[in-house]
């Protein structure tokens, strides 16, 4: 497996990240037993990275990667667990907003540890960033936590250039967990270059929009209630047939190369940078084989120009997120 640097004071890791969030929530259901099996052979393939949510299926999630990690007998330390916290939920799977505020950190924190069965996390970071609390008390917050020894790196999750300015001065920050895919390019103006700029790694998600770049994608796929793609604006009408178009471009040129439309997608992510890491949500070992083959897709310039001509910069049509959800976003405040 290669590795990569989640920036400059980051930890060594698999070049491509396993996301677990669709093992539990968003994305309709998931079997339980392949959830855990895909988690084991991404250990096996030598995947190190598994990101999660406090709030992913409400503990869900890192109860599901705590027994995954037991039975597999993993040295804890071979492995890195990124957190994310500080979404506020109820028992009606409802979402109300953020709290960033310390005493709320060490609060999520000592549940997180708890649910994954672990003594630290890795990569500690809030999902959103709470407009009622500063940036600097949030990671002033989790800085101490590290000085604790309960969490070994600082991240940041979907922030603005200038929010990462602001929590880059408190303490080191490892890696900006962001959305970044041929279809959502917005980091490349503003935000990548101020994480280079500050030694900050990307841990990219939603390399395959969802789904929606993988190639396996289809106009009448049923959709279970709660569903986050059902609501998003880029599977709806119009907008999916124009951003299943863009697909059927790119799997020319995948074909053309011998790789998978999914494979060539994440290729291209990977493409962008050492300072990049993939974080793929595959919940079945299938899906996972065929991510983990972009590691052997290598891109000459004539494919990646090829790649840019079938997917231009802005190409897709519609938001990332629907609108409420748009507004809690700092990565995209102007
Ligand atoms: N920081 C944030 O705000 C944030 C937001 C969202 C996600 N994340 C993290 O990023 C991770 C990845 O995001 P994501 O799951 O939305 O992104 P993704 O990798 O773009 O999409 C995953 C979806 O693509 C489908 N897929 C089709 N072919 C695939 C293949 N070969 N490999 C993997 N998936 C394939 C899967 O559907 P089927 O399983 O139905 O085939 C799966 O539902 C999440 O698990 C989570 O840990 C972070």
């Amino acid at each position: 497996m290669r590795t990569r640097h989640l920036g400059s004071t980051g930890p060594q890791t698999s070049a491509i990240g396993l996301g677990c969030m669709g093992m539990s929530a968003l994305y309709g259901t998931a079997d339980r037993k392949e959830s855990i099996a895909t988690i084991h052979a991404a250990l096996d393939a030598g995947v190190t990275l598994l990101d999660t949510g406090d709030f992913y299926g409400m503990g869900h999630n890192e109860m599901l990667i705590g027994e995954a990690l037991a039975a597999a007998g993993q040295d804890r330390d071979s492995v890195q667990l990124s957190v994310k916290f500080g979404a506020l939920r109820d028992a009606a799977g409802g979402w109300s907003g953020y709290d960033g505020r310390p005493q709320a950190v060490r609060n999520f924190l000592a549940y997180s540890l708890n649910r994954l069965g672990t003594d630290h996390l890795d990569v500690y970071r809030i999902a959103r960033v709470d407009p009622a609390v500063p940036i600097e008390e949030t990671v002033g917050a989790i800085a101490e936590a590290v000085e604790a020894g309960w969490v070994r790196h600082i991240g940041l999750s979907e922030v603005s250039a200038d929010t990462l300015r602001r929590a880059a001065s408190v303490a080191p920050i490892s890696d900006l967990q962001i959305e970044y895919s041929l279809f959502s390019r917005g980091i490349e103006d503003d935000i990548l270059p101020t994480a280079r700029e500050l030694g900050v790694g990307v841990t990219a998600y939603g390399v395959l929009a969802r789904g929606l770049l993988s190639g396996h994608w289809t106009r009448d796929r049923d959709l279970t209630p709660g569903d986050f793609r059902g609501m998003s604006p880029r599977f709806t009408g119009d907008n999916l047939e124009r951003n299943l178009g863009l697909v059927d471009a790119l799997r020319e040129v995948a074909d053309a190369k011998g790789a998978s439309v999914a494979q060539t997608a994440i290729a291209w992510v990977l493409s962008r940078g050492e300072d990049i890491v993939p974080l793929i949500g595959a919940r079945s070992r299938t899906r996972l084989d065929e991510a983990l083959g972009a590691l052997d897709v290598t891109l000459e310039p004539q494919d990646l120009a090829a790649i840019e001509r079938a997917v231009p910069p802005g190409a897709a049509a519609g938001e990332r997120y629907p609108a409420a959800q748009m507004h809690h976003l700092d990565s995209e405040k102007k």
